[in-house]
């Protein structure tokens, strides 16, 4: 099994990438592979709702990094998406680049019922909004969320700053155990409890 975690932040070390590393290193512990895909440096395109998406092939933009990203996701079993707090919200960048891959059509349905987590890291506040909003992705995707032990935030202002927050790396941690259960969860029960189907429009 594989968990891509993708990193929002353009500091591909700073705090957001030190949070992801803590889930990452739990959920190898219990077998499960992981990769740290970096978002936030890339000059990643907003969703331009040319409609191209409508014929099931992806987004039409010409980003073969994107493509490349689109491909692991559908691939994966699980996604946690870290972003740093920009003015009380998930930087541009993640936004850009979120809009574009869950608004896929032919796509998104690949996410259905996969397990997703969101992380937010701040120097002070905004963490639960962006929360909120990157877990609104997951919802409206049919995907489960892993829990943790409070709302996954981590407190840090200089890169680095994270490791000093305890509690907040308890909570990734946490998650991330969650999230390795339900994985093993889903793969242990794959044959005796199929998959349940949605009504569509
Ligand atoms: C443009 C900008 C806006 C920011 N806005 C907030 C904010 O609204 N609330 C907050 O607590 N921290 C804010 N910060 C601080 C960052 O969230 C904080 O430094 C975080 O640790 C950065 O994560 P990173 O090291 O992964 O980039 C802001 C930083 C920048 C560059």
């Amino acid at each position: 099994m594989k968990v891509l975690l993708f990193n929002g932040s353009p500091k591909t070390n700073g705090n957001t990438y030190q949070a992801l590393c803590e889930a990452a290193h739990i959920l190898n512990l219990a077998g499960i592979n992981t990769e740290i895909i970096q978002v936030g440096s890339v000059r990643v395109s907003g969703c331009i709702a040319c409609g191209g998406c409508a014929g099931g092939s992806g987004c039409v933009l010409p980003d073969p990094w994107f493509a490349q990203v689109t491909k692991k996701a559908i691939e994966c079993d699980g996604m946690i998406f870290g972003s740093p707090v920009y003015f009380a919200g998930m930087n541009g960048t993640m936004k850009a680049f979120l809009d574009r891959l869950f608004y896929q059509r032919g796509i998104r349905q690949h996410f259905r019922l996969k397990v997703g987590a969101a992380v937010a890291v701040c120097r002070r506040a905004g963490s639960v909004g962006t929360f909120d909003e990157i877990n609104h992705y997951f919802l409206i995707s049919e995907m489960l969320i892993a829990p943790s032990t409070y709302w996954n935030n981590v407190l840090a202002l200089q890169p680095g700053d994270a490791q000093n927050d305890g509690e907040g790396l308890r909570t990734m941690r946490n998650m991330a155990r969650n999230m390795a259960w339900m994985l093993q969860m889903k793969q242990a029960t794959r044959q005796a409890i199929p998959l349940p189907e949605a009504e569509k429009l």
